[in-house]
């Protein structure tokens, strides 16, 4: 058990909705920032519960914002606690919240868990995450929800929507015009699912390169090797003449984004 679990199940304070198998999930990612100067906004305070928590476990030096809909919440404000109204798929109000709060270390997504508003807090507060920050998404069961706009493989879903960011972390690597290099590419280095959960750790990124060292255990490289090792001329020709039928072939097949044949 970590300490957030001790935490929880140990809660002499306000209310605190959480999945169980969240708080190891938190601890993995979350343990490097504490007793640190921090900023950690979750979106959702409903009884104030977690961010007591929070204030718990990263301890006096770190900052708390919650952000909640139900004005009700503004009364929980404490010591090292900040609470602002408004809603999470409201770009107005969470581009004013960009102006009043400082660029936060953690942004912890456990409002509302509607789609809009996922992708709207989403596509609205990753710029104000730090650099060596972390985003992290709870709830995510809701994208298989009819009834929170979720599906399987459901267009507009958050799940579907996340995904895109999968290539987008690879775009370095793409060799078509629609995947290229953005923001996101340069400054996400790893997107973690689990159950329900989408975490995102974030460091400043250029593009990767491979290198070799040590010593080769077999020689493919040298001049007689192909000579020595492979089949005849004529052999190769063909082989050369396949491979270049099957890359016209897959060209064309990834244009109406078909599966490629032949590999
Ligand atoms: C699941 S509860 C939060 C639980 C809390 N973080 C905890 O761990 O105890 C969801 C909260 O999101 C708030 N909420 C719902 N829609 C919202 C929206 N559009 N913007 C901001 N907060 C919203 C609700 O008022 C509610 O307090």
């Amino acid at each position: 058990m970590n300490d957030l679990e001790r935490y929880f199940e140990n809660n002499n304070g306000r209310l605190i909705h959480k999945w169980m198998h969240f708080f190891e999930i938190y601890d993995r990612h979350f343990s490097r920032f504490r007793d640190r100067e921090i900023v950690i906004m979750e979106i959702g305070v409903f009884q104030g519960g977690s961010l007591q928590m929070w204030k718990n476990y990263f301890g006096p030096k770190a900052k708390i914002i919650g952000v909640d809909i139900n004005p009700d919440c503004k009364q929980l404000e404490e010591e090292n606690i900040q609470i602002f109204i408004g809603s999470q798929s409201d770009r107005a109000f969470l581009r004013e919240l960009k102006r009043q709060v400082p660029k936060v270390d953690i942004l912890l997504d456990d409002g509302g868990h509607t789609m809009r508003q996922q992708i709207v807090s989403f596509e609205e507060l990753f710029s104000h995450i730090k650099d060596d920050g972390v985003y992290l998404c709870e709830d995510l069961h809701t994208s298989y929800w009819l009834r929170f706009g979720g599906g399987h493989k459901r267009m507009g879903s958050f799940i579907e929507f996340s995904k895109n960011y999968i290539d987008k972390i690879n775009a370095w690597h793409s060799e078509e015009s629609s995947l290229k290099v953005d923001d996101f590419t340069r400054s996400a280095a790893s997107m973690h699912y689990y159950d329900s959960i989408l975490v995102i750790e974030k460091q400043p990124r250029e593009k990767p390169y491979d290198r070799r060292t040590g010593s080769a255990s077999f020689n493919l490289e040298g001049p007689n090797f192909w000579k020595e090792n492979n089949p005849t001329k004529l052999e190769l020709y063909k082989n050369k003449g396949k491979r270049g039928i099957l890359f016209a072939v897959n060209k064309i097949l990834r244009l109406f984004r078909l599966p490629s044949i032949g590999w």
